[in-house]
Protein backbone atom coordinates (compact mmCIF):
# COMPACT_ATOMS: atom_id res chain seq x y z
CA UNK A 1 0.00 0.00 0.00
CA UNK A 2 1.31 3.88 -0.82
CA UNK A 3 2.33 5.34 2.50
CA UNK A 4 0.26 8.04 4.11
CA UNK A 5 2.16 11.58 4.91
CA UNK A 6 2.48 11.15 8.98
CA UNK A 7 0.75 14.95 9.23
CA UNK A 8 -2.38 13.74 7.66
CA UNK A 9 -2.43 10.67 9.76
CA UNK A 10 -2.04 12.73 12.62
CA UNK A 11 -5.03 15.00 11.69
CA UNK A 12 -7.37 12.03 11.42
CA UNK A 13 -8.53 10.50 13.82
CA UNK A 14 -10.08 7.81 12.01
CA UNK A 15 -6.91 6.54 11.54
CA UNK A 16 -4.18 5.07 13.26
CA UNK A 17 -0.69 5.84 14.11
CA UNK A 18 0.26 3.66 11.36
CA UNK A 19 -2.19 4.91 8.84
CA UNK A 20 -4.52 2.13 9.29
CA UNK A 21 -8.07 2.10 9.81
CA UNK A 22 -9.21 2.35 13.81
CA UNK A 23 -12.84 3.90 12.97
CA UNK A 24 -14.67 4.42 10.00
CA UNK A 25 -16.55 7.92 10.26
CA UNK A 26 -16.69 9.69 7.05
CA UNK A 27 -15.19 9.44 4.44
CA UNK A 28 -14.20 13.38 3.50
CA UNK A 29 -10.34 13.16 4.41
CA UNK A 30 -10.59 8.95 3.84
CA UNK A 31 -7.02 8.71 1.99
CA UNK A 32 -7.65 7.26 -1.92
CA UNK A 33 -5.50 4.17 -0.81
CA UNK A 34 -7.72 3.43 1.98
CA UNK A 35 -10.80 3.66 -0.07
CA UNK A 36 -9.12 1.32 -2.84
CA UNK A 37 -8.75 -1.06 -0.45
CA UNK A 38 -12.03 -0.92 1.31
CA UNK A 39 -13.11 -1.84 -2.19
CA UNK A 40 -11.14 -4.40 -3.54
CA UNK A 41 -11.36 -6.28 -0.75
CA UNK A 42 -15.24 -5.93 -0.64
CA UNK A 43 -15.10 -7.02 -4.35
CA UNK A 44 -13.11 -10.15 -3.35
CA UNK A 45 -16.04 -11.14 -0.87
CA UNK A 46 -18.88 -10.56 -3.08
CA UNK A 47 -17.38 -13.19 -5.18
CA UNK A 48 -18.24 -15.68 -2.44
CA UNK A 49 -21.36 -13.90 -1.55
CA UNK A 50 -24.57 -16.12 -2.62
CA UNK A 51 -26.27 -13.26 -4.49
CA UNK A 52 -29.75 -12.88 -4.56
CA UNK A 53 -31.51 -10.46 -6.61
CA UNK A 54 -27.68 -9.56 -8.03
CA UNK A 55 -27.50 -12.41 -9.59
CA UNK A 56 -29.83 -11.38 -12.68
CA UNK A 57 -28.11 -7.92 -13.62
CA UNK A 58 -25.71 -7.64 -16.11
CA UNK A 59 -22.37 -6.87 -14.22
CA UNK A 60 -20.18 -5.76 -16.69
CA UNK A 61 -17.19 -7.33 -15.20
CA UNK A 62 -18.51 -10.49 -13.68
CA UNK A 63 -16.90 -10.61 -11.06
CA UNK A 64 -20.15 -11.05 -8.83
CA UNK A 65 -21.54 -13.16 -10.56
CA UNK A 66 -19.30 -16.24 -10.47
CA UNK A 67 -18.55 -16.86 -6.75
CA UNK A 68 -19.17 -20.36 -5.37
CA UNK A 69 -22.90 -20.05 -3.09
CA UNK A 70 -23.29 -20.52 0.69
CA UNK A 71 -27.11 -21.54 1.57
CA UNK A 72 -27.01 -19.52 4.04
CA UNK A 73 -26.79 -15.92 4.60
CA UNK A 74 -25.41 -16.31 7.71
CA UNK A 75 -22.66 -19.42 6.75
CA UNK A 76 -19.30 -17.81 8.00
CA UNK A 77 -17.45 -16.84 4.84
CA UNK A 78 -13.99 -16.38 6.96
CA UNK A 79 -13.67 -16.68 10.58
CA UNK A 80 -11.60 -13.29 11.16
CA UNK A 81 -13.61 -12.04 14.02
CA UNK A 82 -14.26 -15.06 15.89
CA UNK A 83 -14.51 -14.27 19.01
CA UNK A 84 -15.38 -10.43 18.31
CA UNK A 85 -18.56 -9.09 19.44
CA UNK A 86 -20.24 -6.10 16.39
CA UNK A 87 -22.64 -4.36 18.60
CA UNK A 88 -25.59 -2.77 16.64
CA UNK A 89 -26.84 0.79 17.92
CA UNK A 90 -29.82 2.30 15.37
CA UNK A 91 -30.96 4.66 17.08
CA UNK A 92 -32.99 5.52 13.71
CA UNK A 93 -34.63 3.27 11.60
CA UNK A 94 -32.77 1.36 9.04
CA UNK A 95 -33.61 -1.83 7.01
CA UNK A 96 -30.63 -2.47 4.59
CA UNK A 97 -27.79 -0.62 6.75
CA UNK A 98 -28.91 -2.95 10.09
CA UNK A 99 -29.26 -5.95 8.45
CA UNK A 100 -25.86 -6.13 5.98
CA UNK A 101 -24.20 -5.19 8.79
CA UNK A 102 -25.33 -8.21 10.63
CA UNK A 103 -24.81 -10.46 8.12
CA UNK A 104 -21.38 -9.28 7.31
CA UNK A 105 -20.45 -9.77 10.93
CA UNK A 106 -21.76 -13.37 10.90
CA UNK A 107 -19.95 -13.75 7.61
CA UNK A 108 -16.99 -13.16 9.27
CA UNK A 109 -17.82 -15.24 12.69
CA UNK A 110 -18.20 -12.35 14.94
CA UNK A 111 -21.14 -12.46 17.45
CA UNK A 112 -24.21 -9.80 17.08
CA UNK A 113 -25.98 -7.77 19.19
CA UNK A 114 -28.69 -6.14 18.13
CA UNK A 115 -30.04 -3.03 20.71
CA UNK A 116 -33.12 -2.21 20.52
CA UNK A 117 -33.44 1.13 21.18
CA UNK A 118 -37.22 1.56 21.52
CA UNK A 119 -36.79 -1.17 24.57
CA UNK A 120 -33.48 0.63 25.50
CA UNK A 121 -33.12 3.15 29.03
CA UNK A 122 -32.66 5.74 26.61
CA UNK A 123 -35.89 6.14 26.74
CA UNK A 124 -35.84 6.69 30.55
CA UNK A 125 -33.08 9.51 30.12
CA UNK A 126 -29.75 7.70 29.81
CA UNK A 127 -27.32 9.72 27.82
CA UNK A 128 -25.85 8.24 24.55
CA UNK A 129 -22.28 8.64 26.15
CA UNK A 130 -23.56 6.86 29.22
CA UNK A 131 -25.35 3.76 27.07
CA UNK A 132 -21.72 3.18 25.39
CA UNK A 133 -19.82 3.35 28.71
CA UNK A 134 -22.35 0.42 30.06
CA UNK A 135 -21.96 -1.46 26.34
CA UNK A 136 -18.35 -1.31 26.47
CA UNK A 137 -18.80 -2.93 29.61
CA UNK A 138 -20.04 -5.93 28.19
CA UNK A 139 -16.84 -6.43 26.47
CA UNK A 140 -17.63 -4.91 22.70
CA UNK A 141 -15.27 -4.52 20.42
CA UNK A 142 -17.10 -2.87 17.52
CA UNK A 143 -19.96 -0.52 17.42
CA UNK A 144 -21.92 -0.10 14.26
CA UNK A 145 -23.73 3.30 15.06
CA UNK A 146 -26.53 5.41 13.56
CA UNK A 147 -28.26 8.39 14.95
CA UNK A 148 -30.36 11.17 13.65
CA UNK A 149 -27.41 13.55 14.58
CA UNK A 150 -24.66 14.70 12.52
CA UNK A 151 -21.54 14.39 14.60
CA UNK A 152 -22.51 11.18 17.14
CA UNK A 153 -20.68 8.53 15.79
CA UNK A 154 -17.53 11.30 16.50
CA UNK A 155 -18.89 11.31 20.13
CA UNK A 156 -18.50 8.05 20.63
CA UNK A 157 -15.49 7.30 18.90
CA UNK A 158 -13.77 9.91 21.25
CA UNK A 159 -15.01 8.47 23.87
CA UNK A 160 -14.93 4.89 23.94
CA UNK A 161 -11.99 2.73 25.51
CA UNK A 162 -9.09 2.56 23.42
CA UNK A 163 -9.84 -1.07 22.02
CA UNK A 164 -13.27 -0.06 20.84
CA UNK A 165 -13.91 0.86 16.88
CA UNK A 166 -16.36 2.83 15.73
CA UNK A 167 -18.35 2.80 12.25
CA UNK A 168 -20.79 5.76 11.56
CA UNK A 169 -24.16 3.83 9.81
CA UNK A 170 -25.45 7.30 9.25
CA UNK A 171 -25.68 10.66 10.98
CA UNK A 172 -27.97 12.77 10.43
CA UNK A 173 -27.34 15.43 7.43
CA UNK A 174 -23.73 14.58 7.85
CA UNK A 175 -22.26 10.80 6.29
CA UNK A 176 -23.15 7.27 5.88
CA UNK A 177 -19.78 6.50 4.83
CA UNK A 178 -20.30 2.49 3.83
CA UNK A 179 -23.22 3.36 2.20
CA UNK A 180 -20.47 5.51 -0.27
CA UNK A 181 -18.23 2.70 -0.47
CA UNK A 182 -20.45 0.31 -1.68
CA UNK A 183 -21.56 2.74 -3.97
CA UNK A 184 -18.40 3.21 -5.68
CA UNK A 185 -17.80 -0.98 -5.53
CA UNK A 186 -20.90 -0.82 -7.19
CA UNK A 187 -20.00 1.69 -10.09
CA UNK A 188 -16.40 0.29 -10.36
CA UNK A 189 -17.85 -2.82 -10.67
CA UNK A 190 -20.20 -1.76 -13.37
CA UNK A 191 -18.06 0.93 -14.76
CA UNK A 192 -14.68 -0.59 -14.55
CA UNK A 193 -13.63 2.68 -12.59
CA UNK A 194 -14.11 6.34 -11.94
CA UNK A 195 -12.02 7.91 -14.85
CA UNK A 196 -14.12 9.80 -17.62
CA UNK A 197 -17.48 8.69 -15.72
CA UNK A 198 -20.03 11.60 -15.37
CA UNK A 199 -22.38 10.82 -12.48
CA UNK A 200 -25.58 12.76 -11.74
CA UNK A 201 -26.45 13.11 -8.57
CA UNK A 202 -29.86 13.75 -8.37
CA UNK A 203 -32.95 14.99 -6.00
CA UNK A 204 -32.84 16.07 -2.19
CA UNK A 205 -29.21 16.57 -1.52
CA UNK A 206 -29.60 19.34 0.95
CA UNK A 207 -30.83 16.56 3.86
CA UNK A 208 -28.70 13.58 2.16
CA UNK A 209 -25.83 12.00 4.08
CA UNK A 210 -25.54 9.55 0.85
CA UNK A 211 -24.85 12.43 -1.36
CA UNK A 212 -22.19 13.87 1.20
CA UNK A 213 -20.18 10.54 1.29
CA UNK A 214 -20.83 9.67 -2.59
CA UNK A 215 -19.55 13.58 -3.49
CA UNK A 216 -16.20 13.39 -1.36
CA UNK A 217 -15.45 9.55 -2.48
CA UNK A 218 -16.01 10.43 -6.31
CA UNK A 219 -13.73 13.10 -6.06
CA UNK A 220 -11.31 11.03 -4.28
CA UNK A 221 -11.11 8.89 -6.83
CA UNK A 222 -11.14 11.12 -9.90
CA UNK A 223 -14.55 11.20 -11.15
CA UNK A 224 -14.23 14.06 -13.30
CA UNK A 225 -17.65 15.24 -13.66
CA UNK A 226 -20.40 15.40 -10.54
CA UNK A 227 -23.54 16.98 -10.88
CA UNK A 228 -26.20 17.71 -8.43
CA UNK A 229 -29.49 18.03 -9.69
CA UNK A 230 -32.71 19.41 -8.09
CA UNK A 231 -34.61 22.46 -7.29
CA UNK A 232 -33.28 25.33 -5.25
CA UNK A 233 -34.65 24.36 -2.01
CA UNK A 234 -33.04 20.99 -1.84
CA UNK A 235 -29.29 21.95 -2.98
CA UNK A 236 -27.12 23.32 -0.06
CA UNK A 237 -25.87 26.59 -0.18
CA UNK A 238 -22.22 26.45 -1.84
CA UNK A 239 -22.29 22.96 -2.95
CA UNK A 240 -20.36 23.99 -5.75
CA UNK A 241 -17.27 24.50 -3.54
CA UNK A 242 -17.39 20.34 -2.89
CA UNK A 243 -16.18 20.23 -6.80
CA UNK A 244 -19.70 19.49 -8.09
CA UNK A 245 -21.96 20.68 -10.96
CA UNK A 246 -25.17 21.98 -10.04
CA UNK A 247 -28.50 21.78 -12.52
CA UNK A 248 -31.59 22.72 -11.79
CA UNK A 249 -33.04 21.25 -14.85
CA UNK A 250 -33.32 17.54 -14.88
CA UNK A 251 -32.38 17.06 -18.49
CA UNK A 252 -29.58 18.83 -18.12
CA UNK A 253 -28.27 17.25 -15.27
CA UNK A 254 -28.99 13.85 -16.88
CA UNK A 255 -27.62 14.54 -20.35
CA UNK A 256 -24.35 12.20 -21.44
CA UNK A 257 -24.52 10.50 -17.23
CA UNK A 258 -22.55 7.48 -16.99
CA UNK A 259 -24.09 6.82 -13.54
CA UNK A 260 -27.34 8.66 -11.75
CA UNK A 261 -27.69 8.14 -8.27
CA UNK A 262 -31.25 8.85 -7.38
CA UNK A 263 -32.07 9.92 -3.61
CA UNK A 264 -35.10 10.32 -1.40
CA UNK A 265 -36.69 13.52 -0.13
CA UNK A 266 -35.59 13.00 3.76
CA UNK A 267 -39.19 14.38 4.59
CA UNK A 268 -37.89 13.81 8.40
CA UNK A 269 -35.64 16.07 7.49
CA UNK A 270 -37.11 18.71 6.41
CA UNK A 271 -38.37 21.89 8.14
CA UNK A 272 -41.42 23.52 7.05
CA UNK A 273 -42.51 23.03 3.34
CA UNK A 274 -39.24 22.78 0.97
CA UNK A 275 -41.91 21.26 -2.08
CA UNK A 276 -45.13 22.16 -3.37
CA UNK A 277 -45.97 18.08 -3.28
CA UNK A 278 -44.40 15.00 -4.02
CA UNK A 279 -47.07 14.76 -7.76
CA UNK A 280 -45.61 18.03 -8.83
CA UNK A 281 -41.72 16.89 -7.48
CA UNK A 282 -42.22 13.57 -9.49
CA UNK A 283 -43.38 15.88 -12.37
CA UNK A 284 -40.24 17.77 -12.72
CA UNK A 285 -37.77 15.65 -10.86
CA UNK A 286 -38.87 12.00 -11.37
CA UNK A 287 -37.13 9.54 -13.71
CA UNK A 288 -38.81 8.30 -16.12
CA UNK A 289 -38.03 5.93 -19.02
CA UNK A 290 -38.36 8.97 -21.19
CA UNK A 291 -35.67 11.08 -18.90
CA UNK A 292 -33.78 8.27 -18.67
CA UNK A 293 -32.92 8.04 -22.42
CA UNK A 294 -31.06 11.46 -22.61
CA UNK A 295 -28.42 10.04 -20.43
CA UNK A 296 -25.72 7.46 -21.77
CA UNK A 297 -27.01 4.12 -23.44
CA UNK A 298 -25.33 2.23 -21.09
CA UNK A 299 -26.01 4.36 -17.93
CA UNK A 300 -26.61 2.58 -14.76
CA UNK A 301 -29.35 3.97 -12.45
CA UNK A 302 -28.81 3.92 -8.50
CA UNK A 303 -30.42 4.87 -5.50
CA UNK A 304 -29.72 4.07 -1.83
CA UNK A 305 -32.79 3.08 -0.93
CA UNK A 306 -35.69 3.26 0.24
CA UNK A 307 -36.94 3.79 -2.65
CA UNK A 308 -40.29 5.84 -2.77
CA UNK A 309 -42.06 4.67 -6.33
CA UNK A 310 -43.83 7.57 -8.18
CA UNK A 311 -41.70 10.47 -5.66
CA UNK A 312 -38.21 9.98 -7.11
CA UNK A 313 -38.41 6.94 -9.29
CA UNK A 314 -40.77 5.32 -11.82
CA UNK A 315 -41.28 1.30 -10.94
CA UNK A 316 -40.77 0.91 -15.23
CA UNK A 317 -36.97 2.64 -14.43
CA UNK A 318 -36.65 0.94 -10.74
CA UNK A 319 -37.52 -2.54 -11.96
CA UNK A 320 -35.50 -1.80 -15.35
CA UNK A 321 -32.61 -3.25 -16.74
CA UNK A 322 -30.37 -0.43 -16.35
CA UNK A 323 -31.25 -0.61 -12.66
CA UNK A 324 -28.69 -1.81 -10.21
CA UNK A 325 -30.30 -0.76 -6.84
CA UNK A 326 -30.76 -4.42 -5.79
CA UNK A 327 -26.85 -5.53 -6.10
CA UNK A 328 -26.04 -1.81 -4.30
CA UNK A 329 -28.01 -4.01 -1.16
CA UNK A 330 -25.73 -6.77 -2.05
CA UNK A 331 -22.35 -5.17 -1.99
CA UNK A 332 -23.42 -3.12 1.01
CA UNK A 333 -22.77 -7.24 2.87
CA UNK A 334 -18.95 -7.29 0.81
CA UNK A 335 -18.23 -4.37 1.47
CA UNK A 336 -19.39 -4.02 5.49
CA UNK A 337 -17.65 -7.19 5.79
CA UNK A 338 -14.44 -5.39 4.38
CA UNK A 339 -14.92 -2.47 7.18
CA UNK A 340 -15.20 -4.42 10.14
CA UNK A 341 -12.21 -6.87 8.84
CA UNK A 342 -10.22 -2.80 8.34
CA UNK A 343 -11.32 -1.70 11.59
CA UNK A 344 -10.47 -4.48 13.95
CA UNK A 345 -7.27 -5.10 12.33
CA UNK A 346 -7.32 -8.33 10.85
CA UNK A 347 -7.45 -7.16 6.76
CA UNK A 348 -5.13 -4.65 5.35
N1 LIG B 1 -29.53 3.13 2.42
C1 LIG B 1 -29.88 3.05 3.71
O1 LIG B 1 -29.20 3.61 4.58
O2 LIG B 1 -31.02 2.35 3.95
P1 LIG B 1 -31.59 2.02 5.40
O3 LIG B 1 -32.07 3.33 5.98
O4 LIG B 1 -32.69 1.03 5.20
O5 LIG B 1 -30.47 1.47 6.23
Amino acid sequence: MNRIAPGFIRANPQLTRAGELKHLLTIEGLPRVLIERIIEIATQFAVQLPLGEARSGEARSGEASQGPEQSSAYAPIAPLLQGKSVFNLFFENSTRTRTTFELAARRLGAGVTNLDIQASSTSKGESLLDTIRNLSAMHADIFVVRHAQSGAAHLIAQHCAPHLHVVNAGDGRHAHPTQGLLDMATIRHYKGGFRGLTVAIVGDVLHSRVARSDIHALTTLGAPEIRVVGPRTLLPDGIEQMGVRVCHAIDEGLRGADVIIMLRLQNERMNGTLLPSSREYFARYGLTPERLAVAAPDAIVMHPGPINRGVEIASEVADGPQSVILHQVTFGVAVRMAVLGMVAGVLR
